[in-house]
């Protein structure tokens, strides 16, 4: 394999010294990009592009075109790993994500398998390798998989929610129910993702986009315990390169300590949190993902500069910082004003290190 030519993302992770603070976006490769929209029509749907590996590839490298990204990531969802254990996923329009075969019931639960990544989900791994040969080593490529909680949400709901009363049933009148099938889909994870490291992928990002739904002990007993079955299952090598993982729990910020516990290599941080105090929690332990507001973006360029210059000050001089959003990137941003937010993000880090 080609060596990278751009490797501050992984050392970023791993703690060590980077000539800038790398920077990539959640969601980068999406609607708010002329290109992808384009592609999207060919592809006729969403899925039909994640299914595609030509398709894939290509909407994974049109964010790198534009702008000086740090590092890739694969192009597909995190609702691929339920769609393979048969729940049917689709897209209605302007409503997202939807199952045909939500799990509403004990004997449905029971029934689930845990998918075969080399092929019920061989269209993504096809996707990785192709997108590493693509990319020929300009950054590193991540791969990433939904956490057993996030995954859980939307099987037992069957789309997206406002309340999560269905799943919140189940923990509070179930319970065993929901932990079986957390077991089934940890599992899945650490196969689907252990795939995607072997087919290429350079580090790996876990979303655990509804874990900041739960209670504190709730958070450790249906998602923080299965996030730790993940990390702990995780190759943590491939062909002599470590692989690091990154895990985020939106709405995760009273927890970082046990979070920072996990085996990780780095955690999301959305913008809740005050990356200053995130930092001073967890320590040298993780290196911290975040940690820019979506809507900053939505600003006049001079705030966007200014917010962006707040987020790379609270995390301070030192190794272990990766800026991203706290969330995916919307699709009403102005493609013009990613450029300007990678454009600081290397400008004013640079100047951090020699000031
Ligand atoms: O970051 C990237 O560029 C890689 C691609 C990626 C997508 N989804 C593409 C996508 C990643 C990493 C995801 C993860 C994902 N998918 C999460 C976790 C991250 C998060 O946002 O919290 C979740 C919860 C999903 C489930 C999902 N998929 C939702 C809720 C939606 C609808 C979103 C919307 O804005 O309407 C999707 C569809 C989806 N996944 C799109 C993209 C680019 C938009 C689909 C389209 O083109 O119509």
């Amino acid at each position: 394999m080609t060596p990278l030519k751009n490797d501050t993302f992984l050392r970023a992770l791993a703690r060590q010294p980077t000539p800038h603070t790398p920077i990539w976006l959640m969601r980068q490769a999406g609607r708010y990009l002329p290109e992808y929209n384009a592609t999207r029509k060919r592809a006729g749907s969403f899925l039909g592009l994640a299914k595609n590996p030509d398709y894939a590839t290509e909407v994974t490298l049109q964010p790198l075109e534009r702008f000086a990204l740090d590092a890739a990531i694969l192009f597909s969802d995190i609702l691929t790993v339920p769609d393979a254990m048969g729940l049917g996923l689709y897209f209605a329009d302007g409503e997202g994500p939807r199952f045909h075969h939500p799990l509403r019931d004990e004997r449905a639960i029971k029934a689930l398998h845990v998918p075969d990544p080399h092929t019920e989900l061989r269209y993504v791994m096809e996707a990785v390798s192709s997108i590493r040969r693509a990319l020929d080593g300009r950054v590193p490529l991540i791969g990433f998989s939904g956490s057993p909680y996030t995954l859980a949400c939307y099987m037992i709901e069957g789309g997206g929610s406002d309340d999560f009363r269905t799943v919140k049933t189940m923990l509070y009148s179930r319970p065993d129910l929901l932990h079986h099938l957390l077991r089934i889909t940890a599992q899945a994870v650490i196969d689907y993702l252990n795939a995607q490291i072997i087919a290429g992928a350079q580090a790996v990002m876990i979303f655990d986009t509804w874990g900041g739904n739960l209670t504190s002990a709730g958070y450790a007993e249906f998602s923080l315990a299965y996030l730790q079955q993940v990390v702990a299952g995780l190759k943590r090598e491939h062909n002599g390169e470590r692989i690091p993982s990154i895990v985020f729990t939106k709405g995760g910020g009273g927890w970082l300590e046990s979070m920072a516990d996990l085996g990780c290599d780095a955690l999301g941080i959305d913008w809740s949190t005050d990356l200053a105090l995130a930092r001073q929690r967890v320590g040298a332990r993780v290196a911290l993902q975040g940690n820019l507001d979506p809507a900053a973006l939505f600003g006049s360029e001079a705030t966007l500069r200014s917010e962006a210059r707040r987020v790379l000050d609270a995390f301070g001089v030192g190794p272990g910082h990766v800026f991203n959003l706290g969330h995916g990137i919307s699709q009403f941003t102005a493609p013009e004003q990613v450029a300007v937010l990678v454009d600081e993000v290397h400008t004013y880090s640079k100047r951090q290190r020699t000031s």
